[in-house]
């Protein structure tokens, strides 16, 4: 296993990392960047194999094989997009642990946060962690457990975020969007990427001081779709639908069904 070496960072990446590192006290950013990749996943993850160490970030320009949730293809053709997976090492104890649906919610709001701040767009998070403009995904968080249970143990988180329309195909136009879409215009990318550091790292220092009321509270505000919405999903015996009553303490879905109170803890809803 060998990590593929990186290439200079373009300046305006070198500005979005200088300008992030004086804000960020949760760990070093060793940010390595890529003009292409399979996943930044895969880089970040055999980095993390390899003793990595916390808060090494992979950025890349392209995916190749990018990934999103439940095996599905993350597309990211070549400056469409923001690639981007943190190396974390928070503790766990196994892959059931609570951290990591916690995790996956803080990222939601650190996602949404530096979207607010770098471009004024108040995209919302719809369970467990897709960022919306309206009914139209603008960006994708996945998180993946390296190692679990060995001295190697890290969660490699990724974000992708929609820069431009090229960044998702055209036939699913109607269910995705984009920042320059949104908002009329091409986003800075370095704003938007330091604005994505800081608050990655933020997040990510509020749950290790267990803070976990404060990263709940904010999912919340931030996904109004979480109560009192109805929602469809494929259970184990077809599709089911119930009507959202919120995200419990530990970040699952909670709904209620004509057979009773659900508690969702993995997968995804649609809203009917
Ligand atoms: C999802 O919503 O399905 C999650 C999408 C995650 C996409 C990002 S892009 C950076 C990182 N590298 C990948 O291959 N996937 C994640």
């Amino acid at each position: 296993m060998t990590v593929p070496a990186s290439g200079p960072l373009p300046p305006d990446i070198a500005a979005a990392l200088n300008a992030a590192v004086s804000r960020i006290v949760a760990f070093r950013v060793d940010l390595r960047w890529y003009a292409s990749v399979t996943s930044t996943m895969d880089v970040a993850s055999e980095a993390a194999h390899l003793g990595g160490p916390e808060g090494l970030t992979i950025v890349a320009d392209e995916q190749t094989r990018g990934r999103g949730r439940r095996g599905r293809v993350w597309s990211s053709p070549p400056g469409a997009g923001l690639y981007v997976s943190f190396v974390l090492r928070p503790p766990l104890e196994s892959l059931e642990s609570p951290v990591l649906p916690l995790l996956t919610l803080a990222a939601g709001v650190a996602v949404r946060d530096a979207l607010t701040e770098a471009t004024g767009l108040a995209p919302v998070l719809k369970w467990p962690n897709d960022v919306m403009i309206g009914r139209r995904k603008l960006a994708g968080i996945l998180a993946e457990g390296i190692a679990i249970g060995t001295p190697a143990q890290a969660v490699v988180l990724g974000i992708g975020i929609n820069l431009a329309p090229a960044a998702h195909p055209p036939e699913i136009a109607d269910r995705a969007t984009s920042i320059e879409v949104a908002v009329g215009e091409p986003p800075d990318r370095s704003r938007l990427l330091e604005e994505l550091l800081v608050a990655v790292a933020e997040a990510y220092d509020r749950l290790r001081r267990g803070s976990a009321d404060d990263i709940l509270r904010a999912w919340r505000a931030a996904a109004p779709s979480a109560d009192g919405t109805e929602v469809e999903w494929d259970g184990a015996d077809g599709l089911r639908v119930g009507v959202t009553a919120g995200v419990d303490d530990d970040g699952a879905l909670r709904v209620v069904t004509a057979q009773g109170l659900e508690r969702i803890t993995a997968g995804e809803v649609r809203w009917r």
